[in-house]
């Protein structure tokens, strides 16, 4: 974990520079083939453009967000801000969680993770796509600059550098299921891991 203070998740230019990378859209068809009709909740969703597709493809899906900004001028209804580490739901109400490039930015990674896990019900599954930094902070130069006018507080945005090792080792304490985990190319270097909700 970094010592550096987290970000302040409050910037309408950072909401509007987060867009729709279709290649997510893919990963989520993946390893979530059947969402009509199911609960689905996705953790940092910006202004919902995925959250749109979700919808789209009949799921009940709802998002939410740290930037109150991205939420005021979110794409679509079922948004709220809430912070991961403090997810507002009861245990086990979706089938599914959903959350892209986020989990890098959580100071209380273990905290957030405990709560992604809470809220997902036995049975159901989760998606965490996140990214391949050779060093920490490397992709989140450009929203440091947004978020602190500085190149060099990176690190305070990017404040985990994960890798599927590193993220089944953090869940190794969670009722959870490693099924499968990936490395992409495409659009950035990036990381897939899906997890199965076990009982208890
Ligand atoms: C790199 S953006 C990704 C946004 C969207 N998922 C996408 O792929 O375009 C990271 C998102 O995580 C949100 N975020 C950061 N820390 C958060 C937290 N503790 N709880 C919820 N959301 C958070 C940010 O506000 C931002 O919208």
């Amino acid at each position: 974990m970094s010592s550096d203070p987290p970000a302040a998740y409050d910037s309408l230019t950072y909401a509007k520079v987060n867009r729709l990378d279709p290649h997510h859209l893919y990963r989520v068809r993946e390893a979530l083939p059947d969402l009509a009709g199911k609960e689905v909740l996705e953790v940092g969703c910006g202004r919902g453009h995925l959250l749109h597709l979700l919808q789209r493809q009949g799921a009940h899906a709802i998002g939410v967000d740290a930037n109150p900004q991205a939420v005021a001028n979110g794409a679509v209804d079922g948004m709220q801000v809430a912070d991961a580490g403090a997810l507002p739901f009861d245990d086990a109400r979706f089938d599914a969680l959903v959350s892209v490039h986020t989990i890098e930015h959580l100071p209380e990674l273990d905290q957030g993770l405990a709560e992604m896990v809470r809220v997902v019900r036995p049975g159901g599954r989760l998606l965490l796509i996140y990214p391949a930094e050779p060093i920490m902070g490397l992709w989140a130069i450009p929203t440091a600059v947004i978020l602190h006018r500085n190149p060099f507080k990176a690190r305070q945005v990017h404040c985990q550098k994960l890798t599927p090792t590193r993220l089944r080792a953090r869940l190794t304490t969670q009722p959870v299921a490693h099924d499968w985990s990936d490395f992409s190319w495409r659009g950035w270097p990036q990381y897939t891991s899906v997890f199965d909700r076990l009982g208890g």
